[in-house]
């Protein structure tokens, strides 16, 4: 992370740059900060302040990061089918993050006892590995991994399906899929954080599933969760103005049924849909650059 002043109004074009950057103010976001202090933002926007803008040390940690996690969820690709039980396939993912330099951020994260999450059918999110959970055909399966690279972290999850699943699970896969897709398309430079959830919500009205609202993406990079909230259901220009610099997550969780959730009792963690229906989830980390957002880990 880059060393950040407090008083940057007052910086001088020839300081070095707040971002850390190590070039002078004038070459480096004196521009960007010009442009930011010319934007008013109404009741229902916020703008970033500079601690969420990364500098290139930081990008560059972050795509090793995403490196990483990249690779470890192409291990759950081959490893994935019938049979196989999911703590073996969190030791798969632990081992081969921490072969390659990496820490698994979930283990020990607020409690969190395993390296990845598991979530199959109608748990929505945060399942925990366990020997005992095995998976079937017709199973449909998000795994959710993320990084932490030299103390910068890569989220990113994928959904798998296991043998023949029904048309109605394959539909909600490939739609909460492109669903992301349309959200982070949506997440341009000096645009609203709302316009990601905007797009989801117009691009999934036609199926007549809900979007979970009770969990949102986020901004990450030097820290696990950090601002802002990224909401899957939201209004056009709300929230914060994204900007160059910034990382976020684009995570929707979308179920055929109703977007009730509640988390189980007995572990404080697994998030279950509460009429029983399926949940599909796809995670990618993007990148906000002035020429638009950029996937980092997917
Ligand atoms: N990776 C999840 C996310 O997308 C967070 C998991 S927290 C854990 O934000 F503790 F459950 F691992
Ligand atoms: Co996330
Ligand atoms: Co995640």
């Amino acid at each position: 992370m880059g060393t950040y002043f407090e008083q940057w109004k007052n910086m001088h074009r020839n300081e070095l740059c707040w971002c850390g950057s190590g070039l002078k103010y004038k070459r480096c976001h004196l521009d960007f900060d010009e442009r930011l202090a010319g934007i008013k933002v109404n009741y229902r926007q916020s703008k970033p302040s500079h601690k969420l803008i990364k500098n290139d040390t930081d990008i560059r940690e972050i795509k090793r990061a995403a490196a990483i996690n990249n690779g470890a969820l192409d291990l759950m690709g081959e490893h994935i089918k019938a049979g196989i039980d999911t703590l073996t396939l969190n030791n798969l993912a632990d081992e081969y993050i921490v072969k390659h330099g990496g820490i698994p951020a979930c283990l020990d994260y607020e409690g969190f006892p395993k390296s990845i999450c598991i979530s199959i059918n109608d748990v929505v999110c945060h399942g925990i590995p366990s020997a005992d959970t095995i998976l079937k055909d017709g199973d449909i399966v998000n795994i959710d991994i993320t990084t932490i690279f030299n103390g910068h972290y890569a989220d990113a999850s994928r959904m798998f399906m296991i043998g023949n699943v029904t048309p109605e699970a394959k539909q909600l896969v490939e739609v909460t899929q492109k669903a992301m897709n349309i959200g982070i398309e949506a997440a341009q430079p000096w645009h609203f954080v709302g316009d990601i959830g905007a797009a989801i919500v117009k691009f999934v009205k036609p199926y007549n599933y809900s979007i979970v609202t009770a969990l949102t993406g986020h901004g990450v990079g030097n820290d696990f969760h950090e601002e802002p909230y990224v909401s899957h259901s939201a209004k056009k220009d709300t929230g914060m103005l994204l900007v160059p610099g910034m990382v976020i997550t684009v995570e929707p969780m979308i179920n055929i049924g109703k977007p009730d959730v509640y988390i189980d009792s007995d572990d404080n963690w697994t998030v279950y849909t509460e009429d029983g229906s399926l949940s599909a989830q796809w995670e990618k980390t993007i990148w906000i650059t002035e020429k638009g957002p950029v996937v980092l880990a997917e």
